[in-house]
C-alpha cells in the first residue's frame, strides 16, 4: 500500500540539522525502562540519517504527563542510556533543556551525525498547547532544517512537536510512522480474507468506535476481556463474545475460559488477516493471561497478516518474544493506532508534506 506522505527517503539530509519526534513514552520503574521497544522502533530513521550524512540530529520527545513542569521522575535521560547502548559507538548526547543557551551550545558542539537528545517536551506548558512560540524558539535554537516525524505514538496529538513545529519546516515522515501507518491502512483498506478483529480491553468506550469502523469491514469480530466478562452483548451474527469465565475466589472474572480461548483460536487459523487489541484477561496475574497466552501463540505461529496493538496487548507479546512468534507489525501506538483505526484523523500526520 502506498504511503501519501513524504518520507526522509525524499528529502536530502547530507550536512543538515534535523529535527525528529519520536515517542520515547515508556514504562518506567524505579528509573529503568521496563519495555524499550519504543526506543528500538526509532532506530531506522536514527540509522539512515545517520548513514546518508545527516549534520546534527536532534532528538525531542515526551514521557509521561508532567503537566507542563519540570517533575524529575519524567526525564527522559534513562532513555538516552538505552539509545546510547542501541547505538554502540555513535556519539549520543542528552541536555537537560528544550530551549535556551545550553541546547545552543550542546548543539554547536555535537560533532558530524550525532544525536543529541532534549529534555522531556511536556516540562513545558506550551508543548500541549501547540505553541508557535515554543516551535519557533525549538527550531531557532536548535537550527533545525528539516522536521522528521516519527514518532507514531503520539501522532494524534495536536502539540507543538506534533503540528506547530511541522508547520515552519519542511516535514516529512520516519520510517515507523510509514510502516505503522501503511500496515494499519492496508488492514482497512484491502485486507487479505478472511479478516479477523479481536478486541479485548477493559473500556467499552475505547472500544465500541472500533468495533463500529470494521463491523462492516471484518469477516469476524471476537469480544474478550473485561468488556465481555461486563455483559458486552452481540447485535450482529459477525460478534462472537465470550460467555464463559475464569473467576477468582470472589467470583470476579478475570479471564475468558479455555473453551472460548479455543474458539478464538480457531477462528484466528481460519483468518488471513487478524487484528488484535485488547488483552482477553488480566495478564499482569498469570493465571489469568492464559486465553491472551494461547491466542498470542495461534496468531504469532499462523501464516497470516498480523497487527497487534494497544498498550496492554503490544506489552503482553513483547514479554514473549523469545518464543520465536511472527507477527507483521506491533504498533508502537495505543490511543494512536486505536484512533486510526477507529477510522479519525490523525493531526501529525495531515500536517506532513503530501508526496
Ligand atoms: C502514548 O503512550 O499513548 C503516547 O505517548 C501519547 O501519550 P499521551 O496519551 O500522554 O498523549
Amino acid at each position: 500500500m502506498d504511503f501519501r506522505k513524504k518520507t526522509v527517503r525524499d528529502i536530502d539530509v547530507a550536512g543538515k540539522t534535523i529535527l525528529v519526534r519520536v515517542d520515547y513514552n515508556v514504562p518506567l520503574k524505579d528509573g529503568q525502562i521496563v519495555d524499550d521497544m519504543r526506543i528500538r522502533a526509532s532506530l531506522p530513521t536514527l540509522r539512515y540519517l545517520i548513514e546518508r550524512g545527516a549534520g546534527k540530529i536532534i532528538v525531542i520527545s515526551h514521557l509521561g504527563r508532567p503537566e507542563g513542569k519540570p517533575v524529575p521522575e519524567f526525564s527522559l535521560a534513562p532513555t538516552i542510556k538505552r539509545l546510547a547502548e542501541l547505538l554502540p559507538g555513535h556519539t549520543v548526547r542528552f541536555v537537560n533543556k528544550v530551549m535556551g543557551d545550553d541546547v545552543k551550545m550542546a548543539v554547536e558542539n555535537l560533532p558530524q551525525a550525532g544525536i543529541l537528545v532534549l529534555e522531556n517536551l511536556r516540562f513545558s506548558p506550551d508543548e500541549e498547547k501547540n505553541s508557535d512560540g515554543f516551535a519557533e524558539t525549538i527550531i531557532s535554537d536548535t537550527g533545525a532544517e528539516v522536521f522528521v516525524q516519527d514518532g507514531f505514538a503520539v501522532i494524534h496529538r495536536a502539540h507543538a512537536s506534533t503540528d506547530a513545529i511541522a508547520r515552519k519546516i519542511p516535514a516529512v515522515a520516519g520510517f515507523l510512522v510509514e510502516k505503522e501507518i501503511t500496515s494499519l491502512e492496508s488492514a482497512m483498506i484491502n485486507p487479505k480474507r478472511p479478516l479477523l478483529v479481536i478486541i479485548g480491553g477493559a473500556k467499552v468506550e475505547d472500544k465500541q468506535p472500533l468495533i463500529d469502523k470494521f463491523l462492516p469491514i471484518a469477516d469476524e469480530i471476537a469480544i474478550g476481556g473485561k468488556i465481555a466478562a461486563d455483559g458486552y452483548r452481540s447485535y450482529d451474527d459477525k460478534i462472537y463474545v465470550a460467555n464463559d469465565f475464569v473467576t477468582d475466589e470472589n467470583g470476579v472474572k478475570l479471564d475468558i475460559s479455555k473453551e472460548d480461548a479455543a474458539i478464538i483460536m480457531i477462528k484466528v487459523m481460519a483468518s488471513k488477516t487478524v487484528i488484535w487489541n485488547g488483552t482477553l484477561g488480566m495478564v499482569e496475574d498469570p493465571r489469568y493471561a492464559k486465553a491472551s497466552l494461547a491466542v498470542a501463540r495461534a496468531i504469532g505461529s499462523h501464516d497470516c497478516f498480523s497487527i497487534i496493538g494497544g498498550g496492554d496487548t503490544t506489552g503482553f507479546v513483547e514479554s514473549l518474544k523469545d518464543e520465536g512468534l511472527k507477527f507483521s507489525l506491533v504498533s508502537t501506538g495505543g490511543g494512536a493506532s486505536l484512533e486510526l483505526l477507529s477510522g479519525k484523523t490523525l493531526p501529525g500526520l495531515e500536517v506532513l508534506q503530501d508526496r
